[in-house]
């Protein structure tokens, strides 16, 4: 089976590593995410990760505190995160390298892009932590600013939701689902998918965005296959 992406960028939200209990990390929600990244490794695919950090602290959860303050305590949650990731594919022979935006020597390699470019071509699983390393941007800016550094085919960004609707699809049982929206679309209809940082990110350097559920574990491969799931978002109106 050959993928249809052979270099992708998964962002996966920090709470997607808490499983049931909503905080912190469940190892084996992440034995699982890990499986599924594995699933799709051995198909020969290059693979960088970008995982949140609000299972452990979300900037906007800092009442009162300095923004950037708040925002750095994020981006050190996402630092734990890269770690466990680490430990969990490492432990079933994948190789990864944690490279994180602040430098933290003693723990991981610091962001530099040709290092990651190499790891990718040697078939390294490249992690990408500490956000931007600047307060004020998201973890989804940093997927999208990796993406476009490492040139990456596609950001498949997993979710707790299948797809993009435009409502809520908990609350409104009519909920309509998109199988494809442009990044205008996505801005012009106020979708919460990323934020607009993030996607006028992808829209100016052409990286499409594919939206879909972590419910499947199989769905990481189905995504790289170019299957038809989720919503996928590029191109102009
Ligand atoms: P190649 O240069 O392609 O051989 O890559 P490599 O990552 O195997 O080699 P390198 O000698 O750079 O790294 C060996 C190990 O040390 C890897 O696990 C790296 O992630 C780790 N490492 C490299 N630089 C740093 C660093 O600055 N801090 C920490 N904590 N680990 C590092």
């Amino acid at each position: 089976m050959d993928a249809k992406y052979k270099r992708v960028m998964i962002k996966l939200s920090g709470e997607a590593l808490a499983g049931e209990q909503e905080f912190g990390i469940d190892p084996a929600t992440v034995q699982q995410i890990s499986e599924s990244v594995k699933e799709v490794y051995v198909h020969d695919v290059e693979i960088s990760v970008v995982v949140g950090g609000g299972n452990f602290w979300r900037g906007r959860q800092g009442f009162g505190m300095d923004k950037s303050t708040a925002d750095y305590m994020g981006m050190l949650s996402t630092v734990l995160n890269a770690l466990a990731l680490q430990d969990a594919l490492e432990q079933m022979g994948v190789p990864v390298r944690v490279q994180t935006a602040i430098e933290m020597k003693e723990i991981a390699e610091p962001y530099i892009k040709r290092k990651a470019m190499r790891h990718l071509e040697k078939r390294r699983v490249v992690i990408f932590a500490a956000g931007t390393g600047n307060p004020f941007f998201t973890t989804d800016t940093t997927a999208a600013l990796r993406a476009a550094e490492i040139d990456a085919d596609i950001i498949l960004l997993a979710k707790n939701v299948d797809a993009v609707y435009d409502s809520d699809p908990a609350i409104n049982p009519n909920a309509q689902k998109f199988d494809h929206l442009s990044y205008l679309d996505v801005i012009n209809k106020g979708l919460k998918v990323m934020d607009s940082t993030a996607i006028t990110l992808c829209m100016d350097n052409d990286i499409p965005i594919l939206v879909f559920g972590l419910d499947n574990p199989d769905n990481i491969l189905r995504a790289v296959n170019g299957e038809q799931i989720g919503t996928l978002i590029e191109g102009g109106n």
